[in-house]
């Protein structure tokens, strides 16, 4: 899908006004990025629990901003520029659609939205709004792994890419009890991160999940996913949440094998090429220093901003992060039905039930999509 043109917000000079809805674990470090950013500041803080908001508005050292549980009428009384929507995956949808209601872009921690079709939603309502619903995948933003991408760009053709991730944490909570735990909750990330760095899009995925009999998790927590993308080269997902020792890195560890050469990449350092051709005594030319940008949320944030004052589409905007979502939709049904999966015919499916969901004017933008626009 193509990303329409936004309203951009120009601005005075003066820092963008922004509503953070949702002030639990992940509202905290957003309210802590939105202190540390000079480009921003503070309108208010939302939570369906107002007590929660207050004690984060609080906990950031905003005790004078107002909080609350409605964001209409925090809006309405604090006049922000935009929201940074950090609720849980079933409350993007309503809190987006409200947002756009109150004329304010929106900046939305990952996923989009809970399912396929409430994004799919989402993208065809900031159409209609003419606003701005940017995807928050604060792990793209990292300069090692800039780095790699770059790395990549030295191997010619790439034919296959690979992320091993290997971890044992201990959540306790919602992730402990929900299905599909690893697919739902983490691949997105590297899922998003592959895109990028392929520079390419899913066309199939064939997927097996399963759950180690020592798992401590109630949905499985182990997946394999081969993903083809356009170009004919494979992206391949391997995975577990319940692998004590030797643990990856939380970006994961991956590998990018071309025509010339391969790079890899631990998630946490410098990337490392051999390029086929380079004698081993010059070695490959040393790569420069990563440039200092803002990493994780704090790139995000400044990434929005940049957006909106210029009007130039970030990475994350929801019709290009929208693949993003479909590639884990489709390894889960992948997985279920036990059979390869086409993108596409995800996306169809998803894009009916979306038009199912919206209402009329939403529905029209959905049917143009469907029919290729
Ligand atoms: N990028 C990352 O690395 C990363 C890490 C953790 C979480 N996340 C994402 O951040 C989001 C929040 O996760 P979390 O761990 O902070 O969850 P959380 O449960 O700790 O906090 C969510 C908060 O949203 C509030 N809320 C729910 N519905 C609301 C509504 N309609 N209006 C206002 N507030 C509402 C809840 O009361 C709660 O305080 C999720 O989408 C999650 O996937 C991203």
């Amino acid at each position: 899908m193509t990303a329409p043109a936004f309203r951009t917000v120009p601005g005075d000079g003066g820092p963008l006004r922004v509503a953070v809805v949702g002030a639990g674990a992940m509202g905290r470090a957003w309210l802590a990025a939105v202190a540390a950013s000079p480009d921003v500041e503070l309108a208010c803080v939302v939570d369906v629990d107002p007590s929660v908001a207050r004690a984060a508005a609080d906990a950031a050292g905003a005790t004078g901003v107002p909080t609350g549980a409605d964001l209409t009428a925090l809006a309405a009384a604090t006049d922000p520029d935009a929201v940074v929507d950090v609720t849980v995956p079933e409350a993007h949808l309503p809190v987006t659609l409200t947002a756009f209601e109150l004329g304010l872009p929106v900046l939305g921690e990952k996923p989009a939205a809970a399912t396929l079709p409430e994004a799919l939603c989402l993208a065809a309502a900031a159409e209609l709004s003419g606003l701005l619903f940017m995807v928050s995948q604060s792990r793209r933003y990292n300069a090692e792994l800039t780095r790699f991408r770059d790395e990549t760009r030295r191997l010619g053709r790439l034919g296959i890419l690979t992320t091993e991730f290997f971890r044992a944490p201990r959540f306790g909570g919602f992730r402990e009890a929900m299905p599909h735990p690893l697919l739902l909750d983490m691949a997105i990330h590297p899922f998003d991160t592959a895109r990028w760095l392929l520079d390419a899009e899913p066309v199939s995925v064939y997927c097996q999940e399963f759950n180690p009999s020592w798992s401590w998790y109630a949905g499985d927590a182990a997946t394999t996913a081969l993903f083809e993308m356009t170009g004919g080269a494979r992206y391949v997902y391997t995975g577990s949440w319940c692998s004590p020792g030797l643990e990856t890195s939380w970006n994961g560890a991956w590998r990018a094998s071309g025509e010339r050469g391969s790079a890899v990449w631990d998630g946490d350092h410098a990337p490392a090429a051999e390029v086929e051709g380079e004698a081993e005594a010059e070695g490959a030319p040393p790569a420069p220093p990563a440039a200092r940008v803002a990493e994780g949320i704090d790139g995000a944030l400044a990434a929005f901003v940049h957006a909106l004052r210029t009007g130039t589409v970030p990475r994350g905007e929801i019709h290009e992060n929208v693949m993003s979502l479909a590639m884990v939709a489709s390894a889960v049904l992948s997985a279920r039905t036990d059979r390869r999966v086409l993108l596409a015919d995800v996306l169809a499916t998803a894009r009916a039930e979306a038009a199912e969901l919206a209402e009329a004017e939403v529905r029209d933008i959905l049917l143009a999509h469907g029919r290729g626009r």
